[in-house]
């Protein structure tokens, strides 16, 4: 009888910052992720790639070479999400004591399997080993329970107007 034994998302996946000429399909899978409104656009995807890619985590997958998911974020002092880190990427401080995460990513084909729950937990490994204090994050009501059981702490209703939408600012210290 032929056994099945499923592979792991270490064997299915590889771990790594994001490449120049992965550019287009970074902007590609954030138009899949993300309603109109939300997504970051073109342009400010495609200058977080050039400037600031040591701080994108991509989820290569090994048998397609093709992204399937990845997280990403902008380094800074400051201790309080404000909407301009989604569009400024002069904002980013390579040193910055705190991550400001700008958004994760999966397609839905990669879904359901832990993909953006290894994302993070290998995201904020790197940074603790960066040195950073704190990161930050701004989701939906919705999304408050996914990243609660990822470790971070809820701190209330934010004052981003991203996309017209009421936020939730969440923090996990390292
Ligand atoms: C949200 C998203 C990143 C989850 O990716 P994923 O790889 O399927 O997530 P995981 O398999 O690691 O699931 C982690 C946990 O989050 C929960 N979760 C997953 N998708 C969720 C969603 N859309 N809404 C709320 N909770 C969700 C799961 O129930 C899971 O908890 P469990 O282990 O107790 O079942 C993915 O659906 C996505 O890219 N969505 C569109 C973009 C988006 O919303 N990003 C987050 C913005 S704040």
């Amino acid at each position: 009888m032929k056994e099945f034994v499923s592979e792991t998302i270490m064997e299915k996946y590889e771990f790594r910052n994001i490449r120049p000429e992965e550019t287009d399909q970074g902007i590609m899978i954030e138009k899949i992720c993300f309603p109109p409104h939300e997504a970051c656009s073109d342009k400010n995807m495609k200058e977080r790639i050039l400037k600031a890619p040591e701080l994108f985590l991509v989820a290569e997958d090994r048998k397609t070479g093709k992204i399937a998911g990845f997280l990403n974020g902008i380094a800074t002092d400051e201790d309080v999400f404000r909407d301009e880190f989604f569009t400024d990427i002069t904002l980013n401080d390579p040193k910055g004591e705190n991550i400001m995460l700008l958004g994760l990513d999966v397609l839905p084909e990669h879904r359901g399997q832990g993909l953006a729950t290894e994302l993070m937990f290998q995201y904020l490994n790197r940074e603790r080993e960066n040195g950073r204090k704190k990161v930050f994050l701004t989701c939906l009501e919705g999304k408050v329970q996914m990243y609660r059981k990822m470790g971070y702490k809820d701190l209330g209703i934010s004052a981003s107007v991203w996309g017209g939408e009421e936020w939730h600012d969440m923090s996990y210290e390292l």
